[in-house]
């Protein structure tokens, strides 16, 4: 048997005490798979004292980053401690001293992944990122690999567990916000600043990977369109449920004529969809491959065991790399030229919530001013009137972007439209 093999963690937290459990629990799976056993031999953290979910003998840990970035024993770094400007620095000093690199880490890998792709190929290192889109679903590789003679079409999906736990929580259980956010915090789905999960960044981060390996374009975070879910109301949800339709946070990326439009924005679907189904902190990815048809990629999308999962995924293509002597070998450079769609050029069918004056102009004011945009309506719905004043449900048929912002420009300004209270997408629209 080969001698083992050294690995170094950034980081003991939530996913860092996953990977050390894994490690020590599934040593005879690695040594069946590779040969050989995989050994930690340092551990970077911030507080060496701090109570931890796993046992770890103190003499392993320490505050000195230098103790596992220059460490003559270490063959692959593993990152798990999160953060930007910091994290990237220790990666480059890595990647000089030969050591290949797995992360989990979307925010840097969206920002920075380029360079530090880049960087890696430069120095005949390897690195790794799967656990840093979907936790513990395989689709990074399922992209790169699985899919990787297709035309990729269509990429869309739940790619950020916290709001998706949040969101059935609201709507199954009526748990408010609040209390959904603080479980999901407690369960360690969340990030420590929860503020990118429900504001979309965080998914926004995995999109902007997704669909940079997808398309082969350089996708930078400034082209994803974001909204997140801090603004949903409990009566959306509930009013969707009337209409058989469920809320989500979904990410889009769509490339057709080499033309990408990407974005993440809480939308409805109808309950029939495979992606209404999925629940608390599961995500899901669908792709859409010219050869292939349609894949779906389901499993829980954050926590510890299911992120180390795909992180110690990494470390075994690491090490069969190293033990095959061919790291480094799975750089490629974006082939098309990056061209975003326009707003006249994206088309979805949505939901307006306007709260409008309950009287008999009302009706035909706002289907005349959708008419003369050319908006088809699926439905109006009246709610029950209160003080004078009603609300009125559109649902329109598919339309593009461009109009529909029009639209709601023009509804703000009308007479009868007290307020617009809410306008969401309905993937799919709302059917028959
Ligand atoms: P976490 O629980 O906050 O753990 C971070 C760890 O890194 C802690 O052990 C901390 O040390 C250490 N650390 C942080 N900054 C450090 C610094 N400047 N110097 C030394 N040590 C430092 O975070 P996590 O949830 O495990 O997430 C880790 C990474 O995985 C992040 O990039 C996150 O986005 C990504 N990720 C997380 C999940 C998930 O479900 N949690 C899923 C997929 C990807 P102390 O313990 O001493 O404080
Ligand atoms: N905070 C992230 C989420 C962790 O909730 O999806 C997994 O990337």
């Amino acid at each position: 048997m080969t001698k083992n093999i050294s690995v170094g963690l950034l980081g003991l937290g939530t996913v860092g005490s996953g990977v050390f459990q894994i490690i020590n629990e599934h040593q005879e799976e690695l040594v069946h798979q590779l040969g050989c056993g995989v050994k930690v031999e340092k551990i970077l953290v911030r507080d060496v004292n701090k109570e931890r979910g796993v046992k770890v003998d103190p003499m392993y840990l320490t505050t000195n980053p230098e103790d596992v970035l220059l460490n003559p024993e270490i063959d692959v770094v593993i990152e798990v401690m999160g953060g930007i400007d910091e994290t990237r620095n220790y990666i480059l000093e890595a990647f000089k001293v030969k050591k290949h690199v797995v992360t989990a880490n979307k925010d840097l890998m969206a920002l920075h992944g380029p360079e530090l792709q880049q960087a890696a190929h430069e120095n005949g290192c390897d690195l790794f990122y799967e656990a840093s889109v979907a936790g513990g679903i395989p689709i990074i590789r399922g992209l790169a690999d699985g899919l990787s003679p297709d035309k990729i079409q269509k990429v869309m999906g739940i790619v950020n567990g916290t709001t998706n736990y949040i969101l059935t929580k609201m709507t199954d259980e009526g748990v408010s916000y609040e209390d959904a956010l603080l479980e999901a915090k407690e369960l360690g789905f969340a990030e420590s600043d929860p503020t990118a999960d429900v504001e979309g960044l965080d998914a926004a981060r995995k999109m902007a990977i997704l669909s940079r390996l997808a398309f082969s374009t350089s996708v930078e975070l400034e082209d994803v369109q974001v909204e997140g879910i801090s603004g949903v109301g409990v009566e959306d949800l509930q009013i969707g449920k009337q209409l058989g339709l469920t809320m989500k946070l979904i990410g889009f990326a769509d490339f057709q004529d080499a033309q990408l439009e990407v974005n993440v924005q809480p939308t409805f679907l109808r309950l029939d969809h495979p992606l209404a189904a999925v629940k608390n902190e599961n995500n899901a990815v669908y792709v859409n491959g010219d050869a292939v048809g349609e894949t779906m990629f389901y499993g829980p999308g954050a926590g510890g065991l299911p992120t180390a999962t795909a992180v110690m995924s990494d470390v075994v293509a690491v090490i069969k790399n190293l033990l095959l002597d061919v790291n480094a070998r799975q750089f490629l450079k974006p082939r098309f030229e990056k061209k975003l769609k326009t707003p006249d050029q994206s088309f979805g069918s949505y939901y307006l919530r306007l709260q409008v004056e309950n009287n008999i102009q009302t009706f035909s004011e706002i289907s005349t001013l959708l008419t003369d945009l050319k908006i088809g309506v699926d439905r109006i719905i009246q709610a029950p009137q209160q003080n004078g004043e009603t609300e009125f449900i559109v649902i329109t048929r598919e339309t593009n972007l461009e109009k529909i912002r029009t639209a709601l420009e023009d509804l703000q300004k009308a007479s009868v439209v007290k307020e617009v209270k809410s306008h969401y997408r309905i993937e799919g629209g709302i059917g028959v």
